[in-house]
C-alpha cells in the first residue's frame, strides 16, 4: 500500500520536479555559458556604462526575466550567428564562444521558454474557459 502511495506521489511531483528544473537550467546556464561571451565581447557597448542601442547585456537574469526579455535575446543570437556583433574592428567571437551561445539558445533557452508557457499557457487557458463559460451563462441565460 505505502509502495503504491509513493509510486502515485512520484507520478504527481515528476512533472513539476522536470519544469522546475528546466527553469533552473536556462538561467544557470546562461551565467555560466552566455554571460561570460557577453561580458568578453558586448557589455564594453551594452553594459552598465555604454548602453549602445539602449541595450544592457550585463549581469545575470532569471527565468523569468529571459522570458519577458526573450524577443530581445533571440535579436542577440540573431547578430552573434549572423556577426553582425561585435562589429567589425571588435575582436570576434571564437568558435567556441559561438558554439556555446548558440547550444544555450536551442538548448537551455528554449525548454525554459516552453515550460514557462506551458505554466501560462495553462493558466490562460482556465481563464479563457472561465470567461468562455461566463458569455455561455449569460447568452442563455
Ligand atoms: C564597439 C561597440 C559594440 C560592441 C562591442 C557590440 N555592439 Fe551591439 N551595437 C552597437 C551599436 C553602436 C549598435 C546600434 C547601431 C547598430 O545596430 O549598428 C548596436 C546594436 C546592437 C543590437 C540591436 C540590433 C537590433 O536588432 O535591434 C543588438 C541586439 C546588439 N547590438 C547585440 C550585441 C551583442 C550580442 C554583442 C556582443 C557579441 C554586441 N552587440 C557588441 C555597438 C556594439
Amino acid at each position: 500500500m505505502r509502495f503504491c502511495f509513493a509510486l502515485i506521489a512520484i507520478a504527481f511531483l515528476l512533472p513539476t520536479v522536470s519544469s522546475v528544473s528546466a527553469a533552473d537550467d536556462a538561467a544557470v546556464a546562461f551565467k555560466s555559458k552566455v554571460m561570460p561571451v557577453l561580458s568578453a565581447h558586448c557589455t564594453k557597448c551594452h553594459g552598465a556604462e555604454k548602453q549602445k542601442a539602449k541595450l544592457n547585456l550585463g549581469g545575470p537574469r532569471t527565468l523569468e526575466q529571459l522570458s519577458a526579455d526573450s524577443k530581445l535575446w533571440f535579436r542577440v543570437m540573431e547578430q552573434i550567428e549572423s556577426g553582425a556583433m561585435p562589429p567589425d574592428g571588435e575582436k570576434p567571437l571564437s568558435a567556441a564562444e559561438r558554439k556555446a551561445v548558440a547550444n544555450w539558445a536551442h538548448g537551455e533557452l528554449a525548454s525554459g521558454l516552453a515550460s514557462v508557457q506551458q505554466k501560462e499557457g495553462r493558466s490562460k487557458f482556465r481563464r479563457l474557459n472561465r470567461s468562455a463559460m461566463a458569455g455561455f451563462a449569460a447568452a442563455h441565460g
